[in-house]
C-alpha cells in the first residue's frame, strides 16, 4: 500500500474511534485505576538511585500511643539539587513530602511518594528491540523513613508545621497509606486539560508526589485534623492541552493485532523521539520531529491506566505551572 493510502486508512479509522467514543459515557477526568496488589517489577527496570534506601524493608510504619501528640510538617524543595542539574529547579519543579514528629519520643519521620525508576522513565517508555509494545518502568510508591533532614528542606524550600494529630489519628493514617500504596501503583507526570484559563475540563489527572501529599492532607482532614499554613501552598503542575481524548486501547489490543500495525508503528515512532540516552545531535533532531508531531500535526499519544489515548493537541500545548492548591478544611 502506498504511504498516502496508509495515512487515509489510518485517519478513517481514527474518525471511527471518535464516533465510537461518542457512544460511550466517558466520565472526565478518567478515574485513575486502582489495583488489588502491586505487581513485581520487571528486571529490565533499573533504578539510577535506589528507591527508599533507608525505609523499612516491609514498608512498616511505627505505631504511636494515643496519648502522644504528633506534629505534621509540610515539606517542599526544588528538584534541582538531587537528580537533574538546575533546570528543573528554575522551572519551579518541586518535590513534596510530609513530616511527622512525636512529642513523646522526640523521633521524627519523613513520608514521600515518588518514582521507582526516576521521572524520565515514568514520562516516556523504552523501545526494546525484543518487544513491539513500548515498555514502561513507571511504578511509583510511598516511602516512609526515620528522620527529617531540616537543612535539606528548609534552605531553599519549605519546612512548616501545619497540624497536630493524636497517636490514633496517626495510626489510622498509616493504615490508609499502606492501602493507598498497595492499590495506586504507577506514576503519571501529566495533567491534561481542555484549554488554558478558567473552567477547563480535566481529561486526566496527574498521580505524583504532590497528589500523594494532597490525598494525605485530605485523609487527615477526614480523620478530624485541622490544617493551617501561614503562607501560600503552591505545587508544580505539568499540563498538556487537548480537545476530547480518543481511546485507543491497551497493549494487547494495539500491539497484538496485525490490523492495527499502522497505529502501533505510529505510537512507537512518537515515543522514539523521546527515547533516553540520545546524543546532542540526535536529541536536536528528535525535538524538531516532536515539535512537528505535537504542535504542527497536533497529536500526542498519551498513556494512562496502562492504556493508550490520542490527544488532539491545542495551543499552548505544554505548560509547567507553580500554582496554589489550598489545604483542605473541615
Ligand atoms: C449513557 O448515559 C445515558 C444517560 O445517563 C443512558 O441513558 C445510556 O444508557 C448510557 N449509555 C451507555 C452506553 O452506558
Ligand atoms: C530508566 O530505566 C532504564 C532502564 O531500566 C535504566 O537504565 C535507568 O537507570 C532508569 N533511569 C533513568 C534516569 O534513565
Ligand atoms: C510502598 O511500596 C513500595 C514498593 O513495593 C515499598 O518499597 C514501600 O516500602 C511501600 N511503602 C509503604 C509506606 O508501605
Ligand atoms: C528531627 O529530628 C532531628 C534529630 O533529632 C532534629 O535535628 C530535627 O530538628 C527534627 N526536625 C523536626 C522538623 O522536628
Ligand atoms: C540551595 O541553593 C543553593 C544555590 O542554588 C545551592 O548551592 C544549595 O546546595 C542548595 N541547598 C540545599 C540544601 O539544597
Ligand atoms: C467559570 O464558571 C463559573 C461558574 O459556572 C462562571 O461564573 C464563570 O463566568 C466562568 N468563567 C469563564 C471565564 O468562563
Ligand atoms: C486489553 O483490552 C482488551 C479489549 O479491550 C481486554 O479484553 C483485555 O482484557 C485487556 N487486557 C488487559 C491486560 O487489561
Ligand atoms: C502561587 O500560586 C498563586 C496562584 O496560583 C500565584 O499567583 C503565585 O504567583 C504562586 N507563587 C509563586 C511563588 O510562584
Amino acid at each position: 500500500m502506498p504511504r498516502s493510502e496508509i495515512h487515509v486508512c489510518f485517519f478513517v479509522w481514527l474518525t471511527f474511534l471518535h464516533v465510537a467514543n461518542a457512544f460511550k459515557n466517558q466520565t472526565w477526568p478518567v478515574p485513575y485505576r486502582r489495583f488489588d496488589r502491586r505487581p513485581q517489577v520487571d528486571a529490565y527496570c533499573q533504578a539510577l538511585y535506589p528507591f527508599c534506601p533507608t525505609g523499612d524493608q516491609d514498608g512498616r510504619i511505627p505505631n504511636m500511643k494515643d496519648t502522644d501528640v504528633i506534629s505534621v510538617y509540610r515539606l517542599q524543595t526544588p528538584v534541582w539539587e538531587f537528580k537533574f542539574g538546575d533546570i528543573l529547579g528554575k522551572l519551579h519543579i518541586m518535590h513534596d513530602a510530609v513530616g511527622f514528629s512525636s512529642a513523646q519520643t522526640g523521633a521524627n519521620y519523613t513520608m514521600e511518594w515518588y518514582e521507582l525508576f526516576q521521572l524520565g522513565n515514568c514520562t516516556f517508555p523504552h523501545l526494546r528491540p525484543d518487544a513491539f509494545a513500548p515498555f514502561w518502568c513507571n511504578q511509583g510508591a510511598a516511602c516512609f523513613f526515620d528522620g527529617i533532614d531540616d537543612f535539606h528542606w528548609a534552605q531553599n524550600g519549605t519546612l512548616e508545621k501545619i497540624a497536630e494529630i493524636s497517636g490514633n489519628q496517626f495510626n489510622d493514617l498509616a493504615q490508609w497509606v499502606i492501602d493507598d500504596n498497595t492499590t495506586g501503583i504507577y506514576y503519571e507526570t501529566w495533567t491534561v486539560l481542555s484549554h488554558a484559563g478558567p473552567n477547563a475540563t480535566m481529561w486526566f489527572e496527574s498521580y505524583d508526589c504532590s497528589q500523594f501529599v494532597h490525598r494525605t492532607y485530605r485523609k487527615m482532614s477526614q480523620l478530624g485534623a485541622k490544617l493551617s499554613s501561614r503562607s501560600q501552598t503552591n505545587y508544580t503542575k505539568i499540563y498538556l492541552y487537548s480537545g476530547e481524548p480518543v481511546y485507543l486501547g491497551n497493549d494487547s489490543a494495539i500491539f497484538g493485532q496485525p490490523a492495527l500495525k499502522n497505529l502501533a508503528t505510529d505510537i512507537r515512532d512518537f515515543y522514539n523521539d523521546f527515547r533516553p540516552h540520545q546524543s546532542m545531535a540526535e536529541f536536536a533532531l528528535s525535538m524538531l520531529e516532536a515539535y512537528k508531531r505535537v504542535v504542527m500535526d497536533k497529536s500526542f499519544y498519551f498513556y494512562y491506566n496502562f492504556e493508550y489515548w490520542r490527544l488532539p493537541m491545542k495551543a499552548p500545548y505544554v505548560r509547567i505551572q507553580y500554582e496554589e492548591v489550598p489545604l483542605p478544611s473541615n
